[in-house]
């Protein structure tokens, strides 16, 4: 089978990004406006495992079979996430614009492999599970009624720039000990980091900043908070450790979860199976929220995973040191386990819900409790506006909405809408 770095770029075959034998260029319209469509023929022309080609004609494989993507995951012995394997160091420039998402390595929980990622599980883990869930759920409540009352007597709002993007952020900077101010202001520092551009250096800067303020705060005068309790826990590790693990954390649940308000909102705004959420029904927000993991989790391609040394996968050579991408939002409508579980159950949210891979799988997954804490933020999140709302609707078409424009990210950059302007405490004018 033909390796990654040897397969034809498929620009030359020009603008479809899915060509017929060669390497499937990761980038184009296509992946932000019907990425499952693009998956279908990916699965039709190369099978489970796709040569990919990145920026500047870097070769990798996407998965996007679901039992290839569970045996990657499921070994991370010989697919360990250890970027510092990756047989293409030499070709990837400085300025290589997916290098802040593949990252480098560096001693935080993300960017760590084997014993010394175990190490910073058994750390950050632990200071996440202890978080109160009813605690987590009164701090959404109360700032997502912070949020609306900013936007609600003026009858329109863009609910992704203005509710859904802001209010994860905001709850995680609690839980992880900020001062509501200073949670303000890292909502900004993201915001910047997000779009790229000359401000996202500073960014960073900015962002480490804070969380090095942080841990000296705690150090000081520990509290209730995950910062404290990362601190307390027996095996030492270096402020810059805590740190990167703070930054981790934050950037690893901000988007994704402000991405899963945002999907789950847009849903029940269009689809008339969930409209009977609109006011108030509960059901409806967990049927919504399901059915975004399953058809447009928040994270669809995730840099990776890389051979720790020569290997076959779904009929492929991978080649030591090979960038394997993983393919969540493939796998997750893949015909293999699709017929198996059945359309209805996996709408209906009973059974087999647990199935997707929207929060990947295997040693390297996003941590239980960091998934209950996204679950508790977006299910209050989409509560609290529904609640508030009530008449909430779009304000433009549905087809004018446009999604991130990345093929590794699925979300929608708009929500532009309009309500009955009420009153800050909820009532009517
Ligand atoms: C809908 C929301 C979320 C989605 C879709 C999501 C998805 C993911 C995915 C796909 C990974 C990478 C797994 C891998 O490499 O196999 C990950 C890792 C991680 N996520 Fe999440 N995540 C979400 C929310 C959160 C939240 C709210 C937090 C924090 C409270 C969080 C913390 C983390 C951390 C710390 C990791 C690294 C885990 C490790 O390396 O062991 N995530 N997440």
């Amino acid at each position: 089978m033909t390796h990654p770095s040897s397969a034809t770029p498929s620009s030359a075959a020009g603008g479809c990004p899915v060509g017929g034998t060669g390497a499937v260029a990761l980038s184009g319209p296509g992946f932000h406006t019907e990425p499952q469509a693009l998956y279908r023929r990916m699965r039709r022309d190369h099978g489970p495992v796709v040569p990919v080609e990145l920026p500047g004609g870097v070769p990798a494989w996407l998965v996007i079979g679901y039992r290839e993507l569970h045996q990657v995951t499921s070994d991370g012995e010989l697919f360990p996430r250890d970027v510092s394997l990756w047989n293409q160091w030499e070709n990837i420039p400085a300025d290589w614009p997916l290098l802040p998402m593949v990252g480098t390595p560096m001693p935080s929980i993300y960017f760590t492999a084997g014993a010394e990622h175990r190490r910073h599980v058994d750390m950050v883990v632990p200071a996440l599970e202890a978080a109160d869930p009813f605690e987590i759920r009164q701090h959404c409540e109360q700032l997502a009624d912070r949020l609306i009352d900013a936007v609600c007597t003026r009858g329109t709002a863009d609910l992704v720039a203005e509710y859904a993007e802001p209010l994860p952020v905001l709850v995680l900077a609690r839980l992880i000990g900020f001062p509501d101010e200073e949670g303000a202001d890292i909502a900004r520092v993201l915001k910047d980091l997000a779009d790229g551009g000359p401000g996202a250096q500073k960014a960073y800067q900015r962002f480490g900043e804070h969380m090095h303020r942080l841990v000296a705060a705690k150090r000081e005068r520990p509290g209730d908070d995950v910062t404290s309790r990362m601190l307390a826990h027996p095996e030492p590790f270096t402020d810059e450790e805590y740190a990167l693990d703070l930054m981790a954390v934050t950037a690893a649940g901000h988007l994704t979860t402000a991405d899963w308000i945002g999907s789950s909102t847009r849903l029940m705004l269009t689809e008339d199976q969930f409209a009977d959420a609109l006011p108030g029904g509960r059901h409806s927000v967990a049927e919504a929220m399901n059915e975004v993991l399953w058809e447009e989790g928040p994270t669809q391609i995730l840099a990776g995973r890389w051979a720790a040394r020569d290997a076959r996968l779904g009929g492929r050579n991978i080649a030591r040191g090979d960038m394997l991408l993983l393919g969540l939002g493939a796998a997750n409508a893949d015909p293999h386990i699709r017929q198996q579980v059945s359309s209805s159950v996996v709408r209906s949210g009973r059974g087999g819900n647990s199935a997707h891979l929207a929060f990947s799988h295997g040693e390297y997954r996003c941590p239980f409790p960091a998934q209950e804490i996204a679950e508790t933020i977006a299910r209050t999140g989409v509560e609290v506006l529904m609640d508030r709302l009530p008449d909430l609707e779009l304000s433009v078409p549905a087809t004018e909405l446009v999604r991130r424009p990345s093929a590794f990210l699925r979300g929608t950059i708009a929500l532009p809408v309009r309500f009955t302007p009420v009153r800050t405490t909820g009532d009517a004018l």
